[in-house]
């Protein structure tokens, strides 16, 4: 959620750490502050607002002068987004500032000792009360202090931490919220993922849990809770930083949703070999494979509307029972794991809280867990048992896209797979599927190249009220995703519904004018789905279908129509989400919203 940032080295601080901010700022962005330690003493800068805000401030961090520093961009979660609530937080002398990505859950027992022992407090965060914390136990030995507040603090936390008597010193310490370090002859950084420090090194050190690093411009030390120093190995970036950057397109979004038909050939391609799938990363045997009873799927947002898609295509080709749960509920029902089960959890982050905890939760249980996850070394890809990577590359706007397309690539090449090893798919139609998942980038680039015809429609529904998306079966879940991608960066009221359910109740949201898109792209459901338009359409509703090219029948029930390409009935997904994708994207557009940075929400959601 938050993004936090340090550096200690050579060059002026606020500026490295201000440009490390911007490319985190997809993490929070409803404040952001500096400390910089200059001589003796700190000094402190923070602001709500964008990150522009905290830049004007500073006058590009020049202003704050010294080569040792912490910065952080906020996304709220104890206290509203204000000057007082943002970060870095500091004692009273200030002359400890911490910055802090998590939540520490036992904040206000915490706050209430420190106040009984006359600590004030001026703000409402739960990160304040690390800081004073800190103040309580710092007898001038930092070390010492941190592993302290670690044994006292319960919850999730990254922090960045800077003494005024350490001045050419960063200190950072993890557990349950991402950390990773670098170092170039420049010195050393910390931050919360990987783009804010590509600009300087490739080689970056993931720091595990309850690892503290301390970092000076010559060089890093780690350390275990145990104040045993370690040694750690860093891992080779492939990506470069360009891949995080927006080239040209108007907003990150546009160029993420340009980058799918890559992202689904780099997922697809590497695994199919000599006319077969090869899932190497499974480590699964046929006889493995053959064993499975069922499958959960457990995962949140566009991950779960992956999951709800992966459900019809396994349990239709492979014929396994599939259980799909958002994490949130999943980790906290108590769930019925029989033996034999596989647990897949999905995530593009790995970090969101609530699929991690799923991921721990169902180890607890006994069984082995498979994450299928884009971002490499994130928390997910470490603790499953086996990880099957999406290479979608860095995805930076806040509605997922291209992360999206990859999970659905690898979900349907575990179906495939699965129904092969177990004798549910002749050779034919294997090969006949594999041909049209190949087949699949290219559709996808001509459904881009038809995004001005989108554009105009999306232009006439920016003052839309409400929108509902209908389906049967795929078509439902390509319907929740369609209807999760609009809401988020439009505002716009959507909803999701199976096509067959609307007239249970919903139907009587209808009025003269309600968009309803209808997705109708599975051959067997066509003539149902139709006649759902038709209900909608008799009480007033303007009807946009989304089907397969020839089923022009749909123009009966139709104000306007997509046509996607020939596939698969179980691939319909990859195609369909993408008119759905640009429609919600240019409806935001002409709203004037912030496509990439919607309000209230982060890309990367580590709290639960
Ligand atoms: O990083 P994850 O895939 O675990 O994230 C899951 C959801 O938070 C994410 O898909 C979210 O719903 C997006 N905003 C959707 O565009």
């Amino acid at each position: 959620m938050c993004g936090i940032v340090g550096y200690a080295g050579k060059n002026q601080a606020a500026p490295v750490i201000l440009e490390g901010l911007a490319k985190l700022e997809y993490r929070g962005y409803d404040s952001a502050g500096m400390a910089v330690v200059n001589g003796d003493k700190i000094q402190i800068t923070k602001s709500v607002g964008r990150l522009k805000v905290l830049e004007e401030l500073t006058h590009g961090g020049a202003t704050m002068p010294g080569t040792v520093g912490i910065g952080h961009t906020r996304w709220a979660t104890h206290g509203a987004p204000s000057d007082a609530n943002s970060h870095p937080h500091y004692n009273a002398q200030e002359t400890i500032a911490v910055v802090h990505n998590g939540i520490i859950e036992n904040y206000l027992p915490l706050k209430e000792k420190l106040v009984s022992k006359g600590y004030q407090f001026t703000s409402d965060t739960d990160t304040e009360v690390v800081a004073q914390l800190m103040d309580y136990y710092y007898k001038g030995n930092p070390l010492e202090a941190i592993i302290k507040v670690m044994h006292r603090v319960q919850g999730s936390y990254a922090l960045g931490i800077v003494f005024a008597d350490h001045p050419d010193e960063v200190f950072a310490v993890r557990k349950d919220s991402p950390l990773i370090t670098g170092q170039n002859e420049e010195g050393c950084f910390i931050a919360s993922d990987v783009p804010a420090i590509l600009k300087y090194t490739r080689k970056v050190f993931f720091i595990e849990n309850q690892e503290i690093v301390h970092l000076k411009a010559d060089g890093m030390h780690f350390y275990t809770i145990d104040e045993e120093e370690i040694e750690k190995e860093p891992v080779t970036i492939e990506w470069d930083a360009d891949a995080a950057e927006k080239g040209g397109y108007e907003h990150f979004m546009l160029k993420e949703m340009y980058e799918q038909p890559k992202t689904v050939t780099d997922t697809l391609m590497p695994r199919l070999k000599n006319n077969d799938i090869v899932i190497d990363e499974l480590n699964m045997s046929d006889e493995d494979i053959r064993a499975i009873k069922k499958i959960h799927i457990v995962a949140c947002g566009s991950a779960y509307h992956t999951g709800v898609t992966a459900k019809y295509v396994i349990e239709g080709i492979a014929r396994i029972p599939v259980e799909v749960d958002v994490a949130s509920e999943f980790r906290y029902r108590n769930p019925i794991l029989e033996e034999g089960a596989m647990v897949v959890v999905i995530s593009q982050s790995g970090e969101t809280a609530d699929t991690l905890a799923a991921l721990r939760e169902s180890q607890a249980l006994g069984y082995k867990v498979l994450g299928i996850v884009n971002v490499v070394g994130s928390s997910i890809a470490r603790e499953a048992d086996n990880v099957m990577y999406t290479w979608a590359g860095p995805e930076i706007a806040v509605a997922t896209t291209k992360a999206y397309s990859a999970q659905l690539i690898a979900l349907y090449l575990l179906a495939l797979k699965f129904a092969r090893v177990r004798g549910k798919l002749d050779d034919k139609t294997f090969h006949e599927m594999i041909e049209d998942l190949k087949r699949l980038p290219g559709q996808i680039e001509m459904l881009l190249s038809n995004k001005e015809r989108i554009q105009r429609f999306a232009n006439r529904y920016v003052a839309a009220k409400d929108v509902f998306f209908i389906g049967r079966g795929i078509d439902y879940a390509i319907s929740m995703e369609g209807s999760l991608k609009l809401k988020e960066i439009s505002y716009i009221h959507s909803e999701a519904y199976a096509a067959g359910e609307l007239k249970h109740g919903t139907i009587s949201l209808i009025e003269e004018g309600t968009l309803v898109a209808a997705v109708a792209t599975q051959d067997t459901l066509f003539q149902k789905t139709l006649s759902n338009m038709v209900e909608v359409k008799a009480r007033g509703a303007f009807v946009l279908a989304v089907t397969n090219e020839g089923n022009t029948d749909i123009e009966k029930a139709a104000d306007y129509v997509i046509y996607i390409p020939k596939t698969n009935s179980y691939f319909t997904n990859s195609l369909a989400i993408i008119p759905l994708q640009l429609f919600g994207y240019y409806v935001a557009v002409g709203k004037g919203c912030d496509v990439d940075k919607p309000r209230n929400l982060a890309k990367s959601v580590t709290v639960e």
